[in-house]
């Protein structure tokens, strides 16, 4: 059962109309959490999230990022398109994060529009476009309290409706809880109109600031030793430019590793804490089993695999692999789900299920019925014939550069932090495009780079979890032909089309 925390009494007495939609359209809560892995365990600390979901839901195995970065990922994720088509391409305004062909093409098209088409009273808490600066509330949303600019954990301004509205002190993910309880509680009230929201707190990105009351609950957890862990290329074909240079993390660099770590799950404590009460509020009143939940996340993160510090933007599982649970009407209790999916699939799906249509321009494919026919998973196989991409441009210029680390302003290195003992987490030429590939029975990820090498790297997922074994050059000349012949139709697909 749920634990029913801090709800007022009054609501509980007067509680009396039901929140069911307009011909008894769900209601439909998505919450985004911030670069929080799969791999690495990080979904171990949302321990009544689980349960949420465990009791009643879907876990998802197999889903993925289009991206693996915020900007780009959110943007996909309100688009339903891949980043080649909605072109946010990286966390920069240049980039197109949050730049005027996102304001002026994407937003009047996203999913807040439609639903609110759909009749949908719409709400958004929280991290939204990294380059998002206050200037206007984005069209489609009725309440609207977006971060300006990255995530953070104090001293922050959101833009509140009509204002912008400034904190020093107030914890973040607590201060998107109140206004997401508020919004439900008025919602629920609202008989006749199904409510979408989206709530996207700052865990468990940096700078990892738990809340006090967690701060230190996990000080004797260490970050997860996979065979990887620091882990050096044997030979110059193993992997792309920017892992082969590594060098071995040294003793202060895995201590900072480990603290970060530790930092990370505590500061998902609270977000564990706004599911619950956000579930107990719904339950209270009895709108839960009219709604939608989602929990997922933008992107993973790596923690000293390949001995990277800890980052995301490279395409192995640890960052490109996101947690993803579902529970709501028709969703069978106790359905653990691997049918491929990208996030691209969400907007789709929430359409789906608000009666709306999915637009041309969408390149991902509704799951509901996925999920609904979920215990016959294995009848299904058509849903497994399918290749996701993932696609990443490389950052790295005169803005990342860091004149304390020894690299020069040409090198086009990113994230050389003193933290990370100047390891560089990314480069411009860091640009790859993978088909991760689930076609008969296959478990396989190819990916080709766009740097002066050609470089390739491909896994075995089934053989390989780790991805130890780079098999790029080591397949037959054909296979390596038809995956390069696939990657070139899907980095320049459209629409439709893309789902393949
Ligand atoms: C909010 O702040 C942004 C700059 O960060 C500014 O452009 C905008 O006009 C402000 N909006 C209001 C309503 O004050
Ligand atoms: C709060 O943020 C502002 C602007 O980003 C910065 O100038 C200021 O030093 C910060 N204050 C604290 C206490 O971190
Ligand atoms: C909920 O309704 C109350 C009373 O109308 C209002 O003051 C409050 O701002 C609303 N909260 C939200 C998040 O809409
Ligand atoms: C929701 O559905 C469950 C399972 O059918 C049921 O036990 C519970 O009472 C329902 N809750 C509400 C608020 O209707
Ligand atoms: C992001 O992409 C734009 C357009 O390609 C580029 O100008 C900019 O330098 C990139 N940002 C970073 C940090 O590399
Ligand atoms: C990638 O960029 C770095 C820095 O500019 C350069 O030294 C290196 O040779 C490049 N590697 C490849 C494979 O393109
Ligand atoms: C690429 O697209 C073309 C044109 O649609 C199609 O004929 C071809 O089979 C595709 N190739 C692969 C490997 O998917």
């Amino acid at each position: 059962m749920l634990n029913l925390p801090i709800v007022s009494t009054f609501l509980v007495l007067c509680m009396t109309s039901l929140a069911r939609g307009t011909g008894n359209l769900p209601n439909i809560l998505l919450l985004l959490s911030d670069d929080q892995d799969v791999e690495l365990h990080g979904m171990f600390p949302l321990q009544r999230t689980r349960e949420l979901f465990a009791s009643s839901g879907a876990q998802l195995h197999n889903v993925y990022t289009p991206t693996p970065l915020c900007c780009p990922s959110r943007a996909s994720v309100l688009t339903g398109q891949y980043a080649h088509n909605h072109r946010t391409l990286n966390n920069s305004y240049s980039g197109g994060c949050y730049g005027s062909h996102w304001r002026e093409k994407m937003e009047p098209q996203a999913l807040p529009v439609l639903l609110k088409q759909q009749g949908y009273r719409t709400f958004y808490a929280g991290k939204y476009l990294n380059h998002y600066s206050g200037d206007e509330v984005p069209p489609g949303w009725d309440e609207f309290y977006g971060l300006h600019g990255n995530s953070r954990y104090y001293n922050y301004t959101l833009r509140e409706n009509e204002r912008n509205v400034s904190y020093m002190d107030m914890y973040l993910t607590d201060l998107l809880k109140e206004r997401a309880l508020s919004f439900i509680r008025n919602a629920t009230q609202q008989e006749g109109q199904p409510f979408f929201a989206i709530i996207a707190p700052p865990a468990a990105h940096a700078p990892y600031t738990p809340a006090p009351r967690h701060a230190g609950l996990f000080a004797n957890v260490k970050a997860l030793r996979t065979p990887s862990f620091n882990q050096l290329v044997k030979t110059p074909l193993d992997k792309h430019w920017l892992v082969a240079s590594s060098k071995a993390l040294k003793q202060n660099t895995l201590a900072t590793i480990d603290k970060y770590f530790q930092q990370r799950w505590e500061t998902l404590l609270a977000v564990d804490e706004m599911v619950a009460e956000l579930a107990a509020l719904l339950d209270v009143t009895e709108a839960i089993n009219d709604t939608y939940i989602i929990y997922t996340s933008d992107n993973g993160y790596h923690m000293g695999q390949f001995a990277q510090p800890f980052d995301k933007r490279q395409p192995y599982e640890t960052d490109i692999r996101v947690p993803l649970l579902i529970r709501g009407p028709g969703v069978p209790v106790h359905c653990s789900l691997h049918v491929p999916i990208s996030l691209l699939d969400l907007a789709p799906t929430i359409l789906d299920w608000a009666g709306g249509l999915i637009p041309e321009q969408m390149n991902g494919r509704s799951i509901k019925q996925d999920l609904e026919h979920c215990h016959d998973e294995k009848l299904d196989g058509a849903s497994y014939q399918r290749t996701l991409l993932i696609e990443y441009w490389g950052e790295g210029n005169s803005h990342t550069f860091n004149p304390k680390c020894p690299w020069q302003l040409s090198d086009n290195m990113a994230g050389c932090t003193l933290d990370a003992d100047c390891h560089c987490q990314d480069t411009r030429n860091n640009s790859y495009a993978c088909v991760r590939d689930f076609r008969y029975h296959m478990d396989r990820i190819y990916c080709e780079f766009q740097d002066k090498e050609n470089f390739v790297e491909a896994y075995d997922l089934a053989q390989d979890p780790y991805q130890m074994n780079n098999l790029g050059f080591d397949m037959l000349p054909i296979e390596r032909a038809l995956y390069s012949l696939l990657l070139h139709n899907l980095t320049k697909c459209a629409g439709p089309a893309c789902y393949t």
